[in-house]
């Protein structure tokens, strides 16, 4: 029987269906944008194009399927592809989909912090999702991790990007506030072992890394990847807040975004040990773990401060 996978070309998903050929499942990856099956070995995963938007292109791709494993969202919106597009509707469609096809499981990977306030889009569309997950009548277990980590990562290699440019590094605000970063293979082995676990059926969960940082001491752990000391500048909320919307007018794909500014002020946080009790292994640190930020050069720092992600970074 099929493993169906969505977003399995993303940062998490490729890594997903990675650990699900280990374990010798059938894999048939939804692939959005046509060409990014490339990462895939043709042999061993089936491609069906299409939009968690579009029903009709989802019923080509769900015939046998017996699991879904859906990580399509958006982490940044786009033009016809925003968060509610995507994460309401589309896992709307999703789960409509899994349910007329017969799955025996949904697994779903919202966000820690997803929750009913408007204030934050992302988190809102995500709170919406799982509602249609819990509410599709399809057995499901919903993952909500913090901020992953891992080579390809967006956000520490541009943290990276302004440890290598500035003597000084720019912090929004104080900096205070918690993330437990959890590394993406991480996660991506959990999601593999759930296939198998009855147990997991009709839950949610939190899960993070093995320690809370701040972001001032995320910038400090960067820092020391690279071999650099480095002191910080802190820079107001509301004048960053100002620049992301003007950046957000002329700029394609800003640096940060407002609604990544908005979420800079709440914690991210899990509890402590969870990985160890529900899949009993322990999840690695980032010290030791984020090697990749050393490649990130000068010229990779200014074309991610002009909003574009450099492909040797990340191909996706
Ligand atoms: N990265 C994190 O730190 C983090 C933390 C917590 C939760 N999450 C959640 O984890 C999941 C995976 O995130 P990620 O970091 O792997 O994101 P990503 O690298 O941006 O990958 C997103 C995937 O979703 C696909 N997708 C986007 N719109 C789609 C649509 N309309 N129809 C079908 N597929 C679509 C993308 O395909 P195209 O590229 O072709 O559009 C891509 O394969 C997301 O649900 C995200 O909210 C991520």
């Amino acid at each position: 029987m099929v493993v169906l996978v969505t977003g399995g070309t993303g940062f998490l998903g490729r890594r997903v269906v990675r650990e699900l050929l280990e374990r010798n499942h059938q894999v048939r990856c939804l692939v959005h944008t046509p060409g990014r099956e490339r990462i895939f070995d043709h042999r061993r995963v089936e491609v069906e194009y299409g939009s968690v938007q579009d029903p009709a292109s989802l019923n080509n791709a769900f015939h046998d399927v017996e699991t879904v494993v859906h990580l399509a969202g958006v982490i940044r919106r786009r033009r016809r592809n925003g968060f509610d597009d995507v994460h309401r509707e589309g896992t709307a469609n999703v789960v409509a989909a899994a349910k007329a096809a017969g799955a025996r499981h949904l697994l779903h990977v919202s966000v820690v912090g997803a929750a009913k306030d408007q204030t934050y889009p992302y988190l809102y569309t995500k709170w919406q999702g799982e509602q249609e997950v819990i509410n599709g009548g399809v057995p499901y277990t919903i993952f909500r991790p913090s901020m992953l980590f891992g080579e390809g990562d967006e956000f520490l290699n541009a943290l990276a990007g302004l440890v290598r440019l500035f003597p000084l590094v720019p912090v929004i605000g104080a900096g205070n506030n918690r993330l437990q970063p959890l590394s993406v293979d991480d996660l991506a082995r959990c999601i593999a072992i759930t296939l198998g676990r009855e147990d997991l059926k009709g839950q949610a969960l939190d899960l993070g890394g093995p320690e809370r940082l701040n972001y001032n001491e995320l910038v400090s752990v960067v820092a020391k990847a690279m071999g650099k000391r480095r002191l910080r500048v802190h820079l107001p909320v509301w004048l960053m807040y100002s620049a992301a919307k003007v950046s957000e007018g002329l700029l394609p794909r800003p640096p940060i975004t407002t609604d990544q500014i908005k979420m800079l002020g709440l914690r991210s946080v899990a509890e402590m040990g969870e990985v160890e009790r529900i899949f009993r292994f322990t999840p690695r640190p980032l010290e030791g773990n984020i090697d990749f930020v050393k490649s990130v050069g000068i010229a990779d720092g200014i074309q991610m401060l002009l909003g574009a992600m450099p492909r040797r970074i990340r191909d996706h």
